[in-house]
């Protein structure tokens, strides 16, 4: 590590890379949640910038659009003292033929010490952890995984209810198409939350029940058990072809709305990984409710994400 500050002392972690939440243990999952309580402080404040990962380059390789993880990634680098490099296909030399590997290896050579990988192919930065030295941190690979956005769930979830064990936190919506969901259930599992997927039966992988979940079709069923309803966006971009008879008709049976959330208990905590589409998944009366902290998620991927790169760009492997 090169830093003028002493190390953090937050847990075990060894891991160079982060490539999804299947493969941590509670343990792990605890040493970030503690990291990113460290770094809450200088997330909000600039001033309170750290030199942790001074004299490292960091560089955003994202080959799918993001607003969220893209800038927040962007800002939790610098904001930790590093140097960083934002590099997007539109305009590069992809447009020449330039290969995926070809193009992460040109980076490299710039000197680059941590990947943050977006790809629309599931295990891309599995394939680039083979290839790089580098440290590798997925972003969001395909319908696989998205694990900061797992992270920051859990950790909005402590922050307002103070625990996850016992909890029970409803997904709702898109739940085949969706890197959230598999990183939210992951996470949430092994922090003994019970998880209920909910959505049409086109969009609920049958084989989901096996990562310890429950799925139902009835919202309006599940919503009174949930303590935690996090909605999911429809992926439209990986659906090959319709799977619910029109917008409407999704928006009837599994948009929140005000109605819907007279049935939830009082002090339902709504999330929503974002972007959000107001009037297909929720109401905008909803999306800005006191219940909901969409944009507290926001604010807290900069602390977990300052976590998730402080511990992976300082372990020893
Ligand atoms: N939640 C999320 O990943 O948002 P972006 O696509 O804007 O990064």
């Amino acid at each position: 590590m090169s830093s003028s500050e002493s190390a953090l002392d937050c847990g075990p972690w060894t891991k160079k890379h982060l490539l999804g939440i299947e493969e941590l243990s509670v343990a792990e999952l605890e040493t970030i949640f503690k990291a990113s309580e460290f770094f809450v402080d200088a997330s909000r404040n600039p001033e309170k910038k750290h030199t942790f990962l001074k004299g490292k380059v960091i560089a955003n390789l994202f080959f799918e659009s993001s607003t969220r993880t893209r800038v927040s990634f962007g800002l939790a680098a610098r904001r930790l003292g590093a140097e960083t490099i934002d590099f997007s296909p539109a305009g590069s030399s992809v447009s020449k033929g330039e290969s995926f590997i070809d193009t992460a290896k040109n980076i490299l050579a710039l000197g680059v010490h941590g990947f943050i990988v977006r790809h629309s192919v599931p295990g891309t930065p599995h394939l680039l952890a083979q290839q790089l030295g580098a440290s590798i941190i997925n972003a969001g690979d395909g319908a696989h995984e998205h694990p900061t956005q797992g992270l920051l769930d859990a950790f909005t979830i402590l922050q307002e209810k103070k625990k996850i064990k016992g909890l029970t936190v409803g997904l709702v919506g898109d739940i085949t198409h969706s890197r959230v969901a598999r990183s939210n259930i992951h996470t949430l599992t092994k922090l003994g939350a019970k998880v209920i997927v909910c959505g049409p039966p086109t969009l609920i992988p049958k084989e989901i029940e096996e990562l310890g979940v429950r799925s139902s079709y009835d919202l309006d069923k599940i919503l009174p058990e949930c303590d935690v309803v996090n909605v999911l966006r429809i992926q439209f971009e990986r659906q090959r072809s319709g799977l619910f008879p029109s917008i409407q008709e999704y928006f009837r049976l599994f948009g929140m709305t005000m109605d819907r959330v007279k049935k939830c208990r009082p002090d339902m905590l709504l999330l929503a990984p974002g972007p959000i589409n107001r009037g297909i998944e929720l109401t905008p009366e909803v999306a800005d409710m006191p219940n909901s902290a969409i944009l507290k998620q926001v604010t807290n991927g900069l602390a977990v994400r300052m976590a998730v790169l402080y511990l992976a760009l300082s372990a020893k492997v």
